[in-house]
């Protein structure tokens, strides 16, 4: 069965509440797809006005990040039961941002994805290697290296609900995109050391996206290729553009 593409816009801390709501009434009518999944992963205070602006329309809600613990003394941190509540579904977890920036390491991202499932919410499971790793040539080991240690006692049946998104570091927020060859390259490794750590069922099953400088002019060619299920969209999501995004085709 062929896998559904799934386009998630990465709003990263971008769009006061107001402007967020302003944002999903200009798009509604440009990302209405029968054929695609299209999610808005939002800024933790945009959530409720959010979602509230998609009743009725295609789009789903997603969170850019949540704690492992689901409730107590951890002062300025959100649960995923809390997220699930207010009408969450999918989560991004292993952003290079949140790996770079905030130290976050993949026991911790483990912890995450298994906490998300047990939650009820899909993760949006990011890898992807630096520039320097790329130049070296052993980027493929080390995306490896991450799914192997993220999935740690993720089981098959999560796995089918998995999104992972590959996003080359050198290609986020750069401008410049991984050629549509050396993208599929990649996301091909992701399915087949999928099969390997699961079966072939699971690796037909799991959603891979591409991320990284995603943009109107690109996206057919990239979401053609047959490992790509679509796209992790940070800056062009928040503009009209990520509508012709969404309808590629
Ligand atoms: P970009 O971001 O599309 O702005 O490169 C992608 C991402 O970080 O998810």
């Amino acid at each position: 069965m062929a896998r559904r593409k799934i386009v998630a816009g990465n709003w990263k801390m971008n769009m006061t509440p107001s402007e967020a709501v302003k944002l999903v009434e200009e798009l509604k009518p440009l990302v209405a797809s029968d054929d695609v999944d299209v999610v808005y992963c939002v800024p933790a205070i945009d959530i409720v006005p959010v979602v509230e602006a998609v009743k009725g329309s295609n789009v789903k809600i997603g969170a850019e990040n949540f704690y492992i613990e689901d409730k107590g003394a951890f002062t300025g941190e959100i649960s995923a039961p809390m997220l699930k509540d207010a009408g969450v579904e999918y989560i991004v977890i292993g952003h290079s941002e949140r790996r770079d920036i905030f130290g976050e390491n993949d026991i911790l991202i483990n912890a995450k994805v298994k906490k998300a499932f047990e939650a009820g919410l899909k993760p949006i499971l990011c890898c992807g290697e630096s520039l320097e790793l790329r130049k070296k040539g052993t980027y493929l080991d080390w995306i490896k290296r991450q799914i192997t240690w993220d999935l740690t006692g993720v089981t098959a049946d999560q796995v089918k609900n998995l999104v992972i998104a590959y996003e080359p570091i050198w290609a986020i927020g750069t401008g410049e995109t991984a050629s549509s060859d050396q993208a599929e390259e990649v996301c091909k490794a992701i399915r087949e050391n999928i099969s390997e750590m699961y079966d072939a069922a699971t690796a037909e099953a799991v959603r891979i996206q591409y991320g990284g400088s995603v943009n109107a002019g690109n996206a057919a060619e990239l979401f053609a290729k047959p490992n790509i299920d679509g796209g992790l969209v940070g800056g062009a999501s928040l503009k009209a553009d990520f509508g012709k995004i969404v309808n590629y085709k």
